[in-house]
């Protein structure tokens, strides 16, 4: 019997999505909610400098461009960067750079920020330890981290062909991020992505994870 390895999804894959990703409404409702819920909890600022990490399309830091100072706008996939630097030409978003960034083999941008968002790229992630450290040090004292990603699941969101994490479980994710030198961290429900399933209709519930780094 032959068995397949499940593949993961590089950046040739989301290069392929990049054009039709935000025809999806769930992807832009989420975008939108976890938006809502960062603006809740970290005291957005016109100066505030921000790193959206996996951007994608740019669904979560579009509706904050108008709260925030400088953003870039990071991701693995040239298309889905492609994608941003076309509606930032056309909305004229004069606060917005794109970089073509994967952390986990690329040097990191020299700069400091005072926010770090991610929104569902952090299960794509395979060894997600160096990220936090990563993000950690990309962080000016007093920086905000803020993760959005899918509670610990069966598996079943992605498939079985599908290599990711399955979801996280938010006590573990907790730790190694105050093991990264995170403090302050919490956790909230801000989505669920409800998929059909054999089984009937199931929900993906969504967390938000926000920590600020506090040593100099
Ligand atoms: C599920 S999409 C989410 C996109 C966007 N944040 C959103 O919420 O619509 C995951 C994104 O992470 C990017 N990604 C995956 N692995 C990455 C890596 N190692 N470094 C940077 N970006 C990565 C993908 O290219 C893709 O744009």
């Amino acid at each position: 019997m032959t068995s397949t390895q499940p593949t993961r999804l590089d950046a040739a894959h989301f290069d392929t999505k990049a054009r039709q990703w935000d025809e999806n409404p769930v992807f832009q409702e989420r975008g939108r909610k976890i938006a809502e819920a960062i603006r809740k909890t970290a005291p957005l600022r016109r100066g505030m400098s921000a790193l959206d990490y996996g951007c994608g399309t740019g669904l979560l830091s579009f509706p904050l461009k108008d709260e925030l100072g400088a953003i870039l706008m990071a991701d693995s996939s040239s298309g889905m960067l492609e994608v941003v630097n076309e509606k930032i030409a056309a909305q004229g978003v004069g606060n917005m750079a794109t970089m073509k960034l994967d952390l986990l083999v690329d040097p990191p941008p020299t700069q400091r920020f005072d926010l770090i968002v991610t929104a569902m790229t952090l299960h794509h992630v395979p060894d997600t330890n160096p990220i936090l450290r990563i993000f950690h040090d990309l962080l000016q004292p007093g920086g905000y981290l803020c993760i959005a990603d899918l509670d610990k699941e069966d598996g079943s969101f992605h498939g079985p062909e599908i290599d990711v994490h399955h979801g996280f479980d938010r006590a573990d994710l907790g730790l190694r991020a105050a093991n990264a030198g995170f403090a302050a961290v919490q956790f909230q429900t801000v989505f669920s992505i409800a998929k059909a399933r054999e089984t009937g209709t199931r929900d993906y519930p969504v967390f938000l994870m926000t920590a600020r780094r506090t040593n100099l």
